[in-house]
């Protein structure tokens, strides 16, 4: 009998090597710069209740009305796997007492999310973010902190063609005030049914509706921008001071629409035009109703999510990925049983500098070895017989213009170490 094979689910990106040596090295620069500010890991589970992202997100949002992929579980009870991080990370806070200790809590993710989106180029129905959230701090000081961390994490890719938006949703004041001629203007609209229900959850969602007869139709509505309380304004106004202060451009886009619901004052999206109709390459923002409406207290909290998949396309758009830094530095090709042993423990050695080393296991005959050297990419081989091992040195060949250097063994990492510059 004879089986079928089996595919990965519709809409899923996976990583394998080669490829997956670029997407660990992009993840990595993305949220270094978290932990350099201090931030530190945070890991949760990839499933919640339900009512976490509805309540959380928001109803009115895609993300929970049409994306979410929900199940039953044994115990009967509503499961989600998790759209985002924030909800998530809130919960816990809220669960563990974060917020009782030491304020703000300042905390990284990374992992996979998961969204029953259309799959299209740089839209996954599971995908990789990193990702941070500093909670329990109003302070526009923070707000430019986040914003220049994630900048820090795409310049850390190379790129240099994305762009910055920043805008504000305001403190609640300004929304309300927003709210009630925003409504007035959506009423003098000829709304659809669906379109109409959404707008009467969260009528800002029409700016983000992609249909020409919509945009054009909220081309004249209110701005939220033009409603921002003074306090909103000044706050909004600091925070653009700090970014010109760190040298972070960015532009005002007053028009921003986040797929999330719970944002509140300051909003920030990554746009990479590289990427076509997935531009998005990160975003985020303040949200400070959120943890009193997942029943915690009332504290702000900033946070953003990066999209690490996106991410690789931009950088691979801007060919700003160090390809040389993927591949192995050094290559032994051992011939018979003797050298075998002695490869292990020179590799062993070589290893214990950070230098990458890879062994030509199995018995091959040497063609075949440094066919398998050539194909590894590695940067230097040595080939390892017996009278190597009698005089203890051997050829050490550059790959690039393979210039060979006569090394003696017990000084390879020494050697290796100065052919890197480590
Ligand atoms: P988001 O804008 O929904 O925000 O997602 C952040 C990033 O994840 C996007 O900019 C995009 O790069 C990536 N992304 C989203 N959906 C997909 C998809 N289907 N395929 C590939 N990439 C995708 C959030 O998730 C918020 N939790 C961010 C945040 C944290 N706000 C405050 N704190």
């Amino acid at each position: 009998m004879k089986f079928e094979k089996i595919n990965a689910p519709k809409g899923v990106r996976e990583y394998l090597p080669p490829e997956s040596s670029a997407f660990e090295w992009v993840r990595s620069q993305l949220i270094a710069p978290a932990k350099l500010a201090g931030y530190k890991l945070m890991e949760l589970p990839v499933f919640e209740d339900t009512n976490l992202f509805s309540r959380g997100v928001g109803e009115s949002t895609d993300v929970v009305s049409k994306e979410m992929y929900t199940f039953e579980d044994r115990g009967g009870r509503s499961i989600t796997l998790r759209p985002e991080g924030t909800a998530g990370v809130m919960r816990a806070v809220i669960e563990q007492s974060l917020d009782r200790a030491q304020l703000p809590v300042k905390v990284w993710y990374s992992g996979q999310f998961f969204r029953a989106e259309r799959p299209q180029a740089g839209r996954f129905r599971q995908f990789y973010q990193v990702g941070i959230e500093a909670i329990g701090l109003d302070d526009p000081a923070i707000d430019a902190e986040v914003i220049a961390i994630a900048d820090r994490g795409f310049k850390n890719l190379g790129l240099k063609n994305y762009r910055l938006e920043i805008t504000s949703l305001g403190d609640a004041e300004s929304r309300a005030a927003h709210r009630v001629d925003l409504l007035a203007f959506i009423k003098t609209l000829n709304l659809d049914e669906a379109t109409s229900q959404r707008a009467g959850i969260n009528p800002l969602r029409l700016f983000d509706d992609k249909r020409p007869e919509m945009q054009s139709a909220m081309s004249k509505a209110p701005l939220l921008l033009d409603y921002l309380s003074d306090s909103a304004r000044n706050n909004f106004e600091k925070v653009q001071s700090y970014l010109r202060g760190m040298r972070i451009d960015f532009v005002i886009n007053p028009r921003m629409v986040r797929g999330l619901d719970y944002y509140t004052g300051t909003t920030f999206e990554f746009i990479h035009p590289d990427l076509g109709a997935q531009s998005g390459i990160g975003g985020g923002g303040r949200y400070d109703g959120l943890m009193e409406i997942l029943g915690g207290q009332s504290l702000s909290g900033i946070g953003f999510g990066l999209g690490v998949d996106r991410a690789l396309l931009a950088a691979i758009a801007e060919d700003s990925l160090p390809t040389e830094e993927f591949t192995s530095d050094l290559f032994i090709i051992p011939l018979g049983e003797n050298a075998m042993d002695s490869a292990l423990t020179i590799a062993q050695d070589v290893r214990s500098a950070g230098i990458t080393v890879e062994i030509a296991f199995g018995d091959r005959a040497l063609k075949g070895a440094m066919k398998a050297a050539d194909k590894s990419g590695a940067r230097f081989v040595v080939v390892l017989g017996d009278s190597e091992l009698l005089n203890g040195s051997v050829d050490l060949k550059r790959m690039s213009d393979g210039v060979v250097t006569s090394v003696k063994i017990a000084q390879l990492q020494d050697q290796m170490r100065q052919a890197l510059s480590l």
